[in-house]
C-alpha cells in the first residue's frame, strides 16, 4: 500500500498550555513496496509520523492517505485500516497483553473469525518464523520473557494476520548484535518476499544503509532530508547536523579515501559492497 503525506500538521495537546507542534508541513509520498529507514533526533517526530499511518493519530492539518483511505478520527473506518498494518510500538513490553505467549499472538487472529486449529497453525507458524520453537514456548508467560524474546513475540503477533504494510518503531533497541540482526533481516526477508511497505524507525545508520531503499532524516517535525543510501556519503555532514553517528564502515572509508583520494567509489556505504571493491581493486593491483 502507498502512503500520501500531504502539508500536515501535527499539535500535541492543542488549546493547552502543553501545546507543542510535533509535525511541521510534512510532505511525503511512500510507494507500495519500499523499505525506509526513518531517523533523526529524539523529539524530531519520528514515531508521531508514523503513528499517523494507522491513525493512532490524526493531522491537526493537512491530509494522510494510506492506499485509498483518508486518516480520520472515525474509529471504525482505522479500525479496517489497522487490519492490514503490523504496527511494532517503540515499547514492545507495553504491546504485551496475554497470560501466554500463544494467546498472545493468537489475540490479533480472534478478529479473523478462524477456527481454533487454523489460529494454533498460523501461531506455531509464526513462532518459528521469529525463532520462537512454539513447545517451549507457547505456554510461558510473555512477561518472564527477555527483552529481545518480548519483542520476538510481539513481532510474531503482527506477522501472523498477514499484514501488507510493516510499521517498526525501534524494533531493535535494547537487542545485542545477533539479535538486531536476526530482527532486521527476518523483516527484510518478508520485505522482499512479500513486497511489503516496510517503514522501519532506526537511530542506527549501519541498520539503514544495509536494509532500507530510502532514509527519511526528521529534525524539529519536519523532513530534514530525504536521500538513498547511496547518497549518505556526501550528505554525512548534514545527517551529523541531525544529529546521527557516521558508522564504523564509514568512517573506515573515509579513512581510505584520505590517504588514495578517488579510490572507493561515492554509492558504497556498505560491509559487503566494500569488500567486493576492496578485492576487485587488489587483484588489479597484482
Ligand atoms: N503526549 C505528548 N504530549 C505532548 N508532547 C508530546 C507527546 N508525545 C510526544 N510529544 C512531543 O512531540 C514531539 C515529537 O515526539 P515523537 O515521540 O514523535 O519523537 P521521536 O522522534 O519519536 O522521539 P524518540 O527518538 O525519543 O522516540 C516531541 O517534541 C515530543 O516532546
Ligand atoms: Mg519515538
Amino acid at each position: 500500500m502507498q502512503i500520501r503525506f500531504r502539508q500536515v500538521i501535527f499539535w500535541n495537546q492543542k488549546n493547552t498550555p502543553f501545546e507543542k507542534q510535533a509535525l511541521n508541513r510534512i510532505t511525503l509520498d511512500i510507494p507500495a513496496g519500499q523499505f525506509v529507514a526513518v531517523m533523526g533526533h529524539a523529539g524530531s517526530g519520528k514515531t508521531t509520523l508514523t503513528q499517523m499511518i494507522n491513525g493512532l493519530v490524526v493531522p491537526s492539518e493537512g491530509e494522510v492517505w494510506v492506499g485509498n483511505d483518508r486518516i480520520t478520527n472515525k474509529r471504525k473506518d482505522m479500525n479496517r485500516l489497522r487490519v492490514s498494518i503490523g504496527y511494532a510500538f517503540q515499547y514492545p513490553e507495553h504491546q504485551l497483553l496475554a497470560d501466554t505467549v500463544y494467546q498472545d499472538i493468537a489475540f490479533s487472529l480472534r478478529r479473523l473469525n478462524l477456527d481454533e486449529e487454523e489460529i494454533r497453525c498460523k501461531v506455531e507458524i509464526v513462532m518459528n518464523l521469529v525463532g520462537l520453537p512454539f513447545e517451549q514456548y507457547k505456554d510461558r508467560s510473555p512477561f518472564q520473557l527477555s527483552r529481545g524474546q518480548m519483542r520476538r513475540v510481539a513481532l510474531a503477533g503482527i506477522l501472523a494476520s498477514d499484514p501488507n504494510m510493516l510499521i517498526l518503531d525501534e524494533p531493535t533497541s535494547g537487542l545485542d548484535p545477533l539479535g538486531r540482526y536476526e530482527v532486521l533481516s527476518l523483516i527484510k526477508t518478508l520485505q522482499l518476499k512479500q513486497g511489503m511497505t516496510t517503514v522501519l524507525i532506526t537511530h542506527r545508520l549501519e541498520e539503514a544503509l544495509e536494509y532500507a531503499d530510502r532514509i527519511i532524516v526528521m529534525k524539529k517535525g519536519a523532513v530534514f532530508l530525504d536521500l538513498t543510501p547511496e547518497e549518505v556519503r556526501e550528505r554525512l555532514p548534514e545527517l551529523i547536523e541531525a544529529g546521527l553517528a557516521s558508522t564504523p564502515m564509514l568512517r573506515l572509508i573515509q579513512e581510505i579515501e584520505q590517504r588514495i583520494p578517488g579510490s572507493i567509489p561515492g554509492h558504497i556505504v556498505e560491509e559487503n559492497e566494500l569488500i567486493s571493491h576492496l578485492i576487485k581493486w587488489m587483484r588489479l593491483e597484482k
